[in-house]
């Protein structure tokens, strides 16, 4: 043996009991792993902890020296799990999720009337990436509509094909002279159908109803259909109230039925009224009465003041009643007394 080896050999000798006491297993951090790791370890040995996959230190140290002492100084270190940033928005959909961090995992979901193309999860990977991308929401189609029936079908949106996606609106039309029952518009449903379509029919209407004291003007036909107008007229002096026109309804009604209403005559021989803000006399210019609808003026006279005020009647159907305040003259009074209308009007007095 040569002088060197022997030195060695002595001295591997003696190590254990320069070296003791030495430091047992290093303790365990969550979500960490020590380089060396065993059962015992010599004053001065040097221990580094190293975050797991997926894991990143936050604070305190990684490397820890075996002391004196043989006993390992507080761990700080601690890891964290890595964060994943939030993968969405997801358009028309949902993205459901707890803990956006590794190894957790979020889930797509859509809205109804869409549906999801790509994958249904995707989880936080350790590279702080996901692991699948974001699936889209694409909206349910619905099939082309029925149009043999209708003129025009007017898209509410223009998509490359005409296709029709959810929520799409499409108007109908019917051919002429066919009516429209129901819905005109539909909708594209959440479930690909369409929601209503409305029907073309042929409508017809009964001939149209005469009205008393009036007349009806149409073209002579057999049958009245969706569309059809005629028009209603009175006889001289009665006046039609309601609509002129009556059209033939989808119903197979006709849209209105005027009435041809009285005229009223003044149920007084002599005074002199308001007609149109004019004064007239209704001996000589209100013989023939007045029209339904419309209203005169008597005066009326303030004994107290001296003074005259109006009070209105209305024609009403062939009914006119004077106001109460309204006093008819006799033939004496009306020619040598004050004409009630030419007294100063009580709005004038003070
Ligand atoms: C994702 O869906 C699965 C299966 O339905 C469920 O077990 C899990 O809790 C969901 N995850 C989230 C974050 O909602
Ligand atoms: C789309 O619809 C319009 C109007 O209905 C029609 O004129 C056109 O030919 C259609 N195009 C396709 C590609 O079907």
């Amino acid at each position: 043996m040569t002088p060197v080896l022997l030195i060695l050999w002595a001295g591997a000798l003696t190590y254990p009991i320069l070296a003791a006491p030495a430091c047992s297993r290093p303790p365990q951090v969550p979500f960490a792993t020590v380089d060396v790791f065993k059962a015992e370890y010599n004053v001065g040995e040097e221990i580094t902890y190293q975050c797991n996959p997926g894991y990143i230190a936050r604070s305190g140290s990684r490397k820890y020296i075996c002391p004196l002492s043989g006993r390992w100084p507080s761990i700080l270190l601690t890891c964290i799990p890595r964060k994943c940033l939030y993968p969405g928005p997801l358009v028309n959909g949902n993205i459901q999720h707890t803990d956006l961090s590794y190894p957790n995992s979020v889930n797509f979901s859509c809205d109804p009337g869409y549906n999801l193309q790509g994958p249904k999860t995707s989880h936080c990977q350790a590279d702080g990436q996901w692991s699948a991308k974001l699936p889209q929401c694409q909206p349910v189609i619905c099939p082309p509509p029925p149009v043999s029936e209708f003129s025009a079908l007017l898209y509410h949106r223009f998509k490359p094909g005409n296709i029709s996606v959810f929520q799409d609106k499409i108007k109908f039309d019917c051919l002429s002279p066919l009516a429209l029952i129901g819905n005109e518009i539909a909708f594209c449903q959440a479930d690909g159908s369409w929601s209503a379509i409305p029907e073309c029919r042929r409508v017809e209407c009964p001939r149209p109803q005469e009205i008393e004291n009036g007349f009806i003007n149409f073209a002579l036909r057999r049958s009245f259909i969706y569309k059809d107008t005629v028009s209603y007229g009175c006889n001289d002096p009665y006046v039609l109230e309601g609509p002129v026109d009556s059209r033939c309804e989808k119903t197979g009604q006709w849209s209105a039925k005027p009435t041809c209403r009285a005229s009223c005559q003044i149920p007084v021989k002599r005074a002199t009224v308001l007609y149109n803000d004019q004064k007239v006399k209704v001996q000589d210019h209100l013989q023939n009465g007045i029209r339904h609808a419309e209203t005169i003026w008597f005066f009326c006279k303030n004994k107290e003041h001296h003074c005259s005020y109006t009070a209105p009647a209305q024609c009403i159907d062939g009914v006119l009643t004077p106001p109460e305040c309204f006093k008819e003259r006799s033939w004496f009074a009306s020619v040598f007394k004050t004409d009630i209308a030419d007294l100063t009007p009580c709005e004038n007095i003070n």
